[in-house]
């Protein structure tokens, strides 16, 4: 069976009143869910006794000109599927449960790992995922938690942020999901028009031409201009240290990083590539 539950005082309880020894797992999400977020749910099914799913759009790290208000909420049928994907809780706060007025939050940062990419496009944006996903922590106080390589740099920011805690949490990671066409599966996806939608294939394939032909800096720099002929705008698209987000050319493996915009929705994807040793 289960819970849905609204307010820490009551997951607290609920978490409380388990046995001693069993092991919790939390899956932070903001709704909307898609088969990328139950694949979360399955790899924290096999980590653990108690699966947690947190359903929580989280204001603050939503910039003044971003999609906060257009964000999708469907409570209902995300609790349908979680109820399906055997989920025990689903704890579903309000902001003020969350960032109770009478109890400051502790401010988390992010740290250099967050600078870059969406970082330096979304000034603040890794602060307020660190700082709402350690106030999850704190209320949930799982022994796991899991996220998706969807998000890379996010994933990087919440490794930093979770070994610098007093009581590190796991973090699982799990590959992304995607459409039989090979676009990540997103929430934001629902915000194309299917001509819009037509054209976001052009990511996938560039990444598997890319992949294939091995991500030099010529490479990566023609598939760019190929997508953008395609009619994808692109933000940025660079071979990175998986681990840092630097910028590497050096031979080896690298995170290919993505981000773009196709009629004005922001869409994130990244892919493992090898560059090649040319010389
Ligand atoms: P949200 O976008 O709902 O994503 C929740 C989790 O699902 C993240 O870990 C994300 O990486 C993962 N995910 C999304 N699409 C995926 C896909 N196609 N394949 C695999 N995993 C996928 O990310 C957030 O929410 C928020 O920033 C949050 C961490 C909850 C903090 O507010």
């Amino acid at each position: 069976m289960t819970k849905t539950i609204h307010t820490v005082a009551d997951i607290r309880a609920e978490l409380d009143a388990l046995p001693l020894g069993l092991r919790v797992a939390l899956v932070p999400t903001m709704g909307a869910l898609h088969d990328g977020h139950l694949a979360l749910v399955r790899a924290a099914r096999e980590q653990a006794d108690v699966v947690v799913v947190s359903i929580f759009v989280n204001p603050t790290q939503f910039g003044p000109t971003e999609d906060f208000d257009r964000y999708p909420r469907t409570l209902d049928s995300d609790v349908a599927a979680l109820s399906t994907a055997g989920v025990d809780v689903v704890f579903s706060p309000s902001v003020d449960e969350v960032y109770s007025p009478d109890q400051p939050v502790t401010a988390i940062s992010a740290g250099p790992v967050g600078d870059e990419w969406e970082g330096a496009d979304r000034p603040g944006h890794f602060d307020a995922v660190a700082t709402v996903v350690g106030r999850l922590f704190d209320i949930v106080r799982p022994d796991v938690a899991v996220f998706g390589e969807k998000d890379w740099q996010q994933l990087a920011v919440i490794r930093e942020a979770s070994v610098a805690r007093p009581v590190p949490v796991r973090i699982e990671a799990v590959p992304t999901v995607r459409e039989p066409d090979g676009l990540a599966r997103s929430s934001r996806n629902r915000m194309l028009t299917e001509t819009e939608r037509a054209t976001a294939v052009a990511i996938p394939k560039a990444f598997r031409a890319i992949a294939r032909r091995g991500a030099s800096p010529e490479v990566v720099a023609a598939a760019r201009v190929h997508l953008e002929h395609s009619g994808v705008t692109v933000r940025y698209l660079e071979t990175v240290d998986p681990t840092t987000l630097v910028v590497t050319h050096e031979p080896g493996p690298a995170r290919l990083l993505f981000a773009g915009t196709v009629g004005g929705v922001r869409l994130l994807d990244n892919w493992a590539v090898d560059i090649p040793d040319e010389r």
